[in-house]
């Protein structure tokens, strides 16, 4: 009677541990505006980690990463698009109802005014790497990020979390990272407690480093002799880091740097990629300004291609400036030689297949190819 008496009370306990876990809540109590967040759920995407969160820039390279972090815990995350194509991939990241999309227009503040007004984070990525008839660096780089900044103070956001770029410098002869450094003071002057981030070149999946590198098949131009050395990081990683900064008390009001473990010139990288893809990739070095003109001309096709401006920044070193890094962070970075076979694999050439085969052939029947790898 007694032992059956027990093993109700202790399934009941099991029960009610359970339901506190499916609805547990919790308060956070911003420390810079006092505003309250409800923490529901055990913390996955179908919980709501109370947060309310834009993130402009997100339909490029690195919101994907960004969104996919933020959402995966329940956060609600607003998202800015132009294109209504270009945002698509990024719904699915949260549960129903979680990634809000909204229609923007740089130079509507109202339309931006309404993607900011209900968030208590903004994640300013606006970046273009060349500038359009309708848009120069400055107009993305340094007057959108001041108009976002303003909306940001006047709707009392508790954290803003600003993209600029290593390297990035008001006196710099490229126009991309003197208008990024302009953007950063600008912010920084309206919002103190901003965090600014400066990663170097990013590689990933869908990037525009590794790739362009490895897709200038039997001609690749080096410029400066190849010899620019940069610390390209892992888009990952950065992701990771910009996720710390959202609830880490530690990142308000400070500059990340996000370089890479390890620094390569361009020739170096150019070898990686070559011995990795077995692609027969001739190295010609321009000099600069046959570079930056041939680049001139080009910009006027109706195609991005590479601008003059990015020749300018392939002869700019990447120069750590004690700035605080992943370190800060407790993140780990991943070394490019061990993961960037995964987004170069697609490069390799059919040559592979006449390899000779290596250790790991099974068989007769079944071959594995370990070059395959
Ligand atoms: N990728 C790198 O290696 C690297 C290195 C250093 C710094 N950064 C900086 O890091 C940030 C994110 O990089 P990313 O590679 O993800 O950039 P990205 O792929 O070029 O994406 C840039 C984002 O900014 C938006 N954008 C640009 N011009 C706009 C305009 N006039 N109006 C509205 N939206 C506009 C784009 O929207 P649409 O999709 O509508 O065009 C896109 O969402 C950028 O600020 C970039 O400058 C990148």
């Amino acid at each position: 009677m007694i032992a059956g008496l027990n093993i109700a009370k202790q399934s009941k306990q099991t029960i009610v541990g359970l339901a506190q876990k499916r609805f547990a809540s919790d308060l956070i109590v911003s420390q810079k505006t006092g505003r309250t967040l409800i923490k529901t759920g055990s913390g996955g995407r179908s919980s709501s980690n109370g947060h309310v969160i834009t993130v402009f820039g997100c339909t490029g390279f690195l919101g994907r990463y960004l969104i996919n972090r933020l959402a995966r815990e329940g956060a609600h995350v607003i998202v800015p698009y132009r294109d209504e194509d270009d945002m698509r991939h990024l719904k699915i990241m949260g549960d129903l109802g979680k990634i809000i999309p909204m229609e923007i227009h740089l130079r509507n503040k109202d339309s931006l005014e309404a993607a900011i007004r209900h968030s208590d984070t903004v994640y300013n990525l606006l970046g273009r790497d060349y500038e359009t008839k309708n848009f120069s660096f400055a107009d993305v780089h340094v007057e959108a990020s001041g108009v976002l900044a303003e909306l940001a103070q006047k709707h009392d956001i508790d954290r803003f979390i600003q993209m600029s770029a290593m390297n990035a410098d008001i006196d710099s002869p490229s126009r991309f990272l003197s208008t990024k450094a302009e953007g950063e003071n600008l912010v920084r002057s309206i919002i103190p407690s901003a965090t600014i981030v400066r990663p170097s070149f990013m590689y990933g999946q869908e990037d525009r480093f590794l790739a362009r590198l490895a897709m200038s098949r039997g001609l690749s131009v080096r410029i400066n002799g190849g010899n620019t050395k940069v610390r390209p990081v892992n888009v990952s990683d950065v992701a990771t880091a910009m996720h710390q900064m959202l609830d880490g008390n530690n990142t308000v009001g400070e500059t990340f740097e996000l370089v890479g473990d390890t620094e390569y010139t361009y020739k170096q990288l150019l070898d990686f990629i070559k011995e990795t893809t077995n692609l027969d990739i001739g190295d010609v070095n321009v000099p600069k300004p046959i570079a930056s003109l041939v680049a001139k001309a080009m910009n006027l096709l109706p195609w991005q291609t590479l601008g003059a401006d990015e020749i300018e920044r392939m002869m700019i070193d990447d120069k750590l400036t004690g700035a605080k890094t992943f370190e800060d962070l407790n993140i780990e970075r991943s070394s490019l030689e061990v993961t960037g076979i995964q987004y170069l694999r697609r490069f390799r050439t059919n040559l592979y297949n006449d390899e000779p085969l290596k250790k790991g052939v099974v068989g007769k029947k079944k071959t594995f190819h370990t070059s395959y790898l």
